[in-house]
């Protein structure tokens, strides 16, 4: 598949259902009880004054944050769909169209000036893009020297990634392929991709970033604790959801978690 289909593919996905709104009214609490790192690494309430761009808003509920906290935000988005449920949410919390900027554009080719942002954000967005570099060179060039980068890609080695290959690759007779495969035909959008802390490294150090500082944890997905997705609703998956052992997982620390959580400086 060539970019263009690819990106059509995942916009069209995404277009289908916006992260994180099967979870109804109880998004805005439910995503910080099962992803209670996310404030910490965020570090909203640092933003006040300051210029953030947040890429993939979703549903919106980190977007609401940075605006509470008082920070010039801008947030954009592939699909029109989460530009309309984060509208949508900054609505019903009061929030008037001046005090932000929402707008529907693609990570790979920012419609910013360089160096405009101090700040800027992306929770599990950009291995979902098929140019994963091109996006973070773009990131890099709309932040103002000194600014900071707080993205969070995909992991691999994971469970998420051993559980995708338990049940596309193993249960169907094809082994050899990888987690690497399973993950990207097989999680989210088509073409989602993982990076070893390694891989993570050499990108981030070729497109310019500096003081990388890279982390894994363990996320709701590698211990089962997320609502089923449609494709998950029958008994079988019940069963596995009741019985997986969640107490090995976290004896394991969060060396084998999906997340990958960058911080670094341009
Ligand atoms: C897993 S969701 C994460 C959304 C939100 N950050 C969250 O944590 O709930 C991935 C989001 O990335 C967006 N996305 C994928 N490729 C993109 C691109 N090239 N530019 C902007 N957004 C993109 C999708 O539309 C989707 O809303």
């Amino acid at each position: 598949m060539d970019k263009n289909t690819l990106k059509q593919a995942v916009k069209t996905h995404w277009e289908d259902e916006t992260c994180g709104i099967r979870y109804g009214e109880e998004i805005e609490q439910g995503r910080y009880e099962l992803e209670p790192h996310i404030p910490s690494f965020a570090q909203f309430s640092k933003a006040k004054w300051k210029k953030v761009l947040e890429i993939g808003v979703g549903a919106g509920v980190d977007f609401l944050e940075w605006i509470r906290h008082g920070a010039h935000a801008t947030g954009i988005d592939l699909t029109e769909a989460a530009i309309k449920h984060t509208r949508e949410r900054l609505e019903a919390h009061n929030i008037k169209p001046h005090q932000y900027r929402l707008l529907a554009s693609d990570a790979e080719k920012l419609p910013f000036a360089d160096r405009e942002f101090d700040i800027i954000y992306s929770w599990g967005v950009l291995h979902h893009t098929p140019d994963t570099t091109q996006a973070f060179k773009e990131a890099l060039r709309v932040l103002k020297p000194g600014g900071i980068l707080k993205a969070m890609i995909y992991h691999i080695p994971s469970w998420t990634g051993f559980l995708l290959w338990i049940q596309h690759c193993l249960l169907k007779g094809r082994p050899w392929k990888t987690s690497r495969y399973a993950l990207f035909h097989y999680l989210e959008s088509p073409g989602t991709k993982a990076y070893t802390l390694q891989e993570a490294r050499i990108l981030l150090e070729a497109v310019g970033f500096q003081n990388i500082h890279l982390e894994t944890k363990l996320c709701a997905g590698d211990l089962l604790e997320i609502k089923p997705s449609k494709k998950y609703q029958g008994r079988v998956y019940r069963l596995i959801w009741k019985f997986y052992p969640r107490w090995f997982v976290r004896l394991l620390g969060h060396r084998f978690g999906l997340e990958l959580l960058i911080t670094a400086k341009k």
